[in-house]
């Protein structure tokens, strides 16, 4: 076995996170820089410490994952959202909405915020997962500078927000009411089903094409008919009708 295949193993082990299924070469880089700064070695020296050191356990799952995030994190797809999809998914009920790897929680309220607005709704509700424990003890709190906030329109800052003495930013009561947060494992968890949406953005770009592939798979089977998933502005689906969907705008793709 070489050293990494014993890392990822060990990191299995201890973590129930398969590396394995993470594009190699990005996740290489990352975590040997952070082994060299740490003054280990190998991959191997490093997974023996890791076994040892929850502290450092940590600090590397917090390394494995990228929580960068900001609400309205490209503007014009969610104006699409708004103006072009949900014309499409509208119905009777209230929305069953997941948004999957929600990181620190941005992407979630701007979810509900943006629907809150829309008065001909049924009302909704958003599952909101990430695999990293720390980032969904962020999200509950809804606390944020103002740096994450930089597209958010005025009238949704002042209707949404209320600003705290260190000027911080909390998300309001009635907002995060509809929000639920989970641990979930993408790769590793059962799927919850009958989703009227799924916004799964910025997160496919780590994993590898046959793990992406089964991603896409999972997830066109958890929309119901005429669901539609949302994909980051990197990440494309090129053939999406292999996985049932069709393309309903750039980024957007709906359950057939
Ligand atoms: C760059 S953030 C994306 C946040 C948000 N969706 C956005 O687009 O702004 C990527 C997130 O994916 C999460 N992640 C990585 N692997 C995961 C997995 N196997 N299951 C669930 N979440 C995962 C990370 O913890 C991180 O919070």
């Amino acid at each position: 076995m070489d050293t990494y295949s014993v890392f990822t193993t060990k990191w299995k082990q201890l973590t129930g996170v398969d590396l394995t299924l993470y594009k190699e070469a990005q996740m290489k880089r990352r975590l040997t820089s952070l082994y060299e700064k740490k003054g280990y070695q190998s991959f191997k020296e490093f997974a023996a410490a890791l076994e040892k050191d929850q502290a450092l356990l940590n600090e590397t799952l917090d390394r494995m994952t990228i929580n960068v995030s900001e609400f309205y994190r490209n503007y014009k797809r969610w104006e699409v959202l708004e103006t072009a999809i949900l014309p499409l998914i509208k119905h009777s009920k209230p929305l069953k909405i997941w948004s999957a790897a929600c990181s620190t929680g941005e992407e979630p309220y701007t979810l509900a915020m943006l629907l809150d607005q829309q008065k001909s709704l049924p009302g909704f509700q958003i599952l909101a997962t990430d695999i990293d424990e720390k980032a969904l003890e962020k999200a509950k709190k809804g606390i944020y500078q103002e740096r994450s906030l930089q597209e958010v329109p005025s009238s949704v800052k002042d209707r949404y927000f209320t600003q705290n003495a260190n000027r911080s930013y909390e998300v309001k009561a009635e907002i995060k009411k509809n929000i639920t947060f989970k641990k979930h494992n993408l790769l590793a968890d059962r799927y919850e089903q009958d989703f009227d949406l799924i916004v799964c953005r910025n997160v496919f770009i780590y994993f590898t094409e046959s793990a992406k592939e089964e991603l896409y798979l999972k997830m066109a089977h958890s929309l119901k008919k005429n669901g539609v998933l949302f994909v980051g502005s990197t990440e494309q689906i090129f053939n999406p009708e292999k996985f049932g969907l069709a393309p309903a705008d750039t980024f957007f793709y709906q359950k057939r």
